[in-house]
């Protein structure tokens, strides 16, 4: 499903204060409290110097959702070579979840990281139903993630 009238565009410095509320979403499983906007974990998840996030706008020009890239410390996984993997970070907005908008942004952050990486990662609950979408866009389980819960996942690009 593909949702209508949504488009995805780069984010400027106006979107700043929108990818901090969806850092704090992606913190967290559904319907626990969001962690304030300066906690350490959102302030890890936002994204570093030279990434730029892909957002999401519905067909009024409201921001629905964001995903982009970062690296987290210590490297949830690194490469063959010992070089830390990209990892994910993304959330679509309450109210607009479940029709398409999280398989959307994942595709077009496929599109741009496969020029300049052969894989990425991410960290998700056991229990996030988002385990599902992310095991359907072609992430595997690798083994522990972040946490007794944590499960670690990579996306082969190339
Ligand atoms: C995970 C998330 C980004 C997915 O975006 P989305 O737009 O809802 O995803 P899509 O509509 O493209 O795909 C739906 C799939 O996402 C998963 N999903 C996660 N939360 C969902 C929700 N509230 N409603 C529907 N699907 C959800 C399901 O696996 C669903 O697959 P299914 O349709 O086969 O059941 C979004 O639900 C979200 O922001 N969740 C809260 C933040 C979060 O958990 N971020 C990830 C941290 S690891």
């Amino acid at each position: 499903m593909t949702p209508d009238r949504t488009v995805l565009r780069a984010a400027t410095p106006d979107d700043d204060s929108f990818v901090i509320e969806m850092a704090r979403h992606a913190c967290v499983i559904e319907d626990r409290p969001l962690p304030d906007p300066d906690d350490d974990e959102v302030l890890e998840m936002l994204p570093p110097a030279g990434v730029v996030p892909i957002i999401a706008q519905d067909h009024n020009g409201t921001s629905v959702g964001a995903v982009w890239t970062y690296y987290g410390s210590p490297p949830l996984r690194c490469d063959a070579a010992g070089v830390p993997l990209p990892e994910l970070c993304i959330a679509v907005a309450p109210g607009h979840r479940g029709v398409g908008i999280g398989g959307m942004l994942l595709d077009a952050l496929f599109a741009a990281l496969v020029q300049s990486h052969d894989a990425m990662c991410t960290n998700v609950h056991v229990r996030n139903p988002a385990k599902k979408l992310y095991e359907r866009k072609g992430f595997r389980a690798v083994g522990q993630g972040n946490g007794p819960l944590g499960l670690a996942l990579i996306k082969d690009l190339r």
